[in-house]
């Protein structure tokens, strides 16, 4: 087994060991931007930029400072603000509704499913009002979100689909990688994603130039960037944008891995594979998939009564486990008593309270995974 300078024998992610393997390489790219005179226009990661759209089969993609930077500065691009609402589910990280009430619009929470926790489609519709903006789906755990569904009920009533795929790079749906069909989609590049910095990034994709334009003024403090203007005419604010592009350190350590992306994903895959097959025959019930999602497993997640002795136990065996995210959204204090909620989320309270994130990266090793295995033998 690996040694780790962490407590855990099987961290929830390893990316660390990857940056290791890749050390020449990372190495050098970190000393190219370094020791070399700061290039203005952010054009250190314009060639990360273009990889990673292609990667993922989208026109565009936009270098952002995280997820959450991702997020506000797609709700802006698409003119959400205050009086506006925005449909999306309660079990995320906080990232995705704060995202939408620091613009200034009102959260709206529908259920998820019972199969794979992502939005409940069926729901979307009759939570839509003449104040809708968005909806924004997220693909928590690496399950993609039925976005096919969701562009129907979008272009029905002219809404804009923001998707977070915080967590779903490496994901697809209907032979597509996520984001296929929304308007705009966010990736988190965090320490402990699956494609992963060694910091803080993020990457905002799109097929619409003018939204990508949009998101990156929006990033460049609402300045049009010109190589070719020069003060007082390179400081002409067209917007008022933000200071959120990514940090070009971390760019390079994304681009170093983004070649492996898709060979990563399948040892995830393969991963949750094992488990599934170990936990069949187990009292905990597991995640379903419709024909078209092909999800990218980020962890791999069970519900079980027992959830919390088997969170402290996996712990108590060194496992990284994670509860991804208790209390469910609409309970959290701070959304209280501002978030349209409906009557109740009975599945998003369910996943709450019983929900088990087993880590998956690809860089587990055979002991590992086995290690892991030993586990739920023995304790579910
Ligand atoms: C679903 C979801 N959205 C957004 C984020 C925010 O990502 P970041 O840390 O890159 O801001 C996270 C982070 O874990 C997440 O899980």
């Amino acid at each position: 087994m690996t040694a780790h300078n962490t407590d855990w024998i099987v961290p929830r992610a390893q990316g660390y060991d990857t940056n290791r393997s890749l050390r020449e390489e990372i190495i050098g790219g970190l000393e190219n931007v370094m020791f070399n005179p700061y290039v203005a226009g952010n054009a250190e990661f314009k060639p990360l930029e273009s990889d990673f759209a292609s990667k993922l089969g989208m026109k565009y993609a936009v270098a952002v400072q995280s997820a959450t930077a991702g997020l506000i500065l797609a709700l802006r691009a698409c003119d959400v603000g205050p009086g506006d609402e925005v449909i999306t589910v309660g079990n995320s990280d906080i990232s995705t509704t704060a995202a939408i009430s620091i613009i200034g619009a009102t959260i709206v929470l529908v259920d998820i499913l019972e199969s794979d926790y992502t939005i409940d489609g069926s729901q979307v519709a009759s939570a839509v009002t003449d104040r809708t903006k968005a909806i924004l789906p997220v693909d928590l755990y690496g399950h993609p979100s039925d976005c096919i569904a969701l562009r129907k009920v979008a272009d029905e009533h002219g809404l804009k689909i923001i998707e977070d795929a915080a967590l779903a790079i490496g994901a697809r749906y209907a032979n597509h990688h996520v984001g296929f069909y929304s308007d705009l989609t966010i990736i988190s590049l965090a320490a402990a994603k699956p494609l992963s910095s060694s910091g803080n990034a993020g990457m905002v994709v799109t097929d619409n130039s003018a939204l990508a334009e949009k998101v990156s003024l929006f990033r460049g403090y609402g300045k049009e960037f010109d190589p070719s203007r020069t003060p007082p005419l390179s400081d002409e604010h067209v917007v008022e944008g933000f200071n959120l592009p990514m940090d070009p350190l971390q760019a390079v350590v994304v681009h170093a891995k983004l070649p492996y992306l898709m060979d990563w994903t399948d040892k995830r895959k393969r991963i949750a594979g094992l488990y599934r097959s170990a936990l069949l025959d187990k009292e905990v019930k597991l995640p379903t998939f419709s024909e078209d999602a092909d999800p990218s497993f980020s962890s791999y997640v069970i519900l079980s009564s027992r959830r919390d002795e088997l969170h402290n136990e996996m712990r108590k065996r060194r496992i990284e486990t994670g509860t991804h995210y208790a209390p469910a959204m609409h309970k959290q204090p701070v959304y209280r008593n501002n978030v349209i909620a409906g009557d109740s989320l009975p599945v998003t309270e369910q996943v709450a309270r019983e929900l088990i994130a087993l880590p998956v990266s690809p860089e587990m090793d055979d002991n590992q995974i086995d290690y892991v295995l030993t586990a739920i033998e023995d304790l579910f």
